[in-house]
């Protein structure tokens, strides 16, 4: 058999022609999220060298770095792809993770109430680590595997927690009680009957949670700005 490379040593063009499933087709503020199938191996490439010219040139390297960033701070923790490595300035490979997306499972019946949690638990560890996630309340951006085992994916839009700025910190924990309204309005849709009292206190604080308002205000005025100045294609809001 021909000796391959390993798919760290492959370049961005390289591992391109090996695409077997597209996720997320690469234009405007998005990136190109693709499933490359190499050596026996599966990873996912997350690159916005595919996004529109100028938003690729000034914001992707930053969005790749945050990704990589976000990888780097939570290596090792069984629930967040590992890292495989970074291409240039604009791409990331990461572990594929193999199930369904929550976005993709029915409204209800599909999940063992063990996996809330599984997730609660994983939402626990990324905070110990120091990441808050900020963006749970996609459907995309958790992956439940065969055995039950919760992945989350996204890390983009990541808040790291700060060892001495105080009023940071203070931030930080807020955006970690919204990762946790997060995973309680996922439950209402998988799970409604199961919802507990502090789950059902939480979704009520949802709806009027000031930093939740913020935080979601802020990454959709970003979102049209940016696509506003910098792709031709995603001038719609
Ligand atoms: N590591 C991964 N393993 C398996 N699927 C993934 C992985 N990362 C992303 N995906 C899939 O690709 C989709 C888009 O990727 P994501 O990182 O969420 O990009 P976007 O910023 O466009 O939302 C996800 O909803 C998920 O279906
Ligand atoms: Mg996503």
């Amino acid at each position: 058999m021909k000796n391959k490379l390993p798919i760290e040593q492959l370049s961005l063009v390289e591992l391109r022609k090996y695409r077997s499933k597209v996720f997320r087709e690469g234009r405007g503020t998005r990136p190109e999220v693709v499933l490359i199938t190499y050596g026996g191996k599966k990873a996912i490439l997350k690159d916005y060298t595919q996004s529109d010219p100028w938003f690729r040139r000034l914001v992707g390297p930053l969005l790749a770095f945050r990704e990589a960033r976000a990888l780097r701070l939570l290596k090792g923790l069984p629930g967040v792809p590992q890292l495989i490595n970074t291409l240039g300035r604009q791409a990331v490979l990461m572990d594929y993770i193999e199930g369904p997306t929550t976005k993709e499972l029915k409204n209800s019946g599909q999940v063992d109430p063990e996996v809330f949690n599984r997730i609660y638990k994983l939402v626990d560890e990324i905070h110990e680590r120091g990441v808050a996630h900020c963006d749970l309340r996609s459907g995309g951006n958790t992956i439940i595997t065969a055995s039950g085992q919760p992945y989350f994916v996204d890390f983009v839009g990541y808040v790291a927690r700060s060892n001495w700025n105080l009023p940071w910190r203070w931030v930080f924990n807020k955006f970690c009680i919204a990762d946790e309204i997060a995973v309680a309005r996922m439950k209402k849709r998988l799970l409604p009957d199961q919802l507990t009292d502090e789950e059902k206190k939480n979704l009520e604080l949802d709806k009027n949670h000031p930093i939740g308002k913020f935080a979601r205000f802020m990454g959709r005025s970003f979102t049209r700005l940016s696509r506003f100045l910098l792709t031709d294609t995603d001038k719609k809001p």
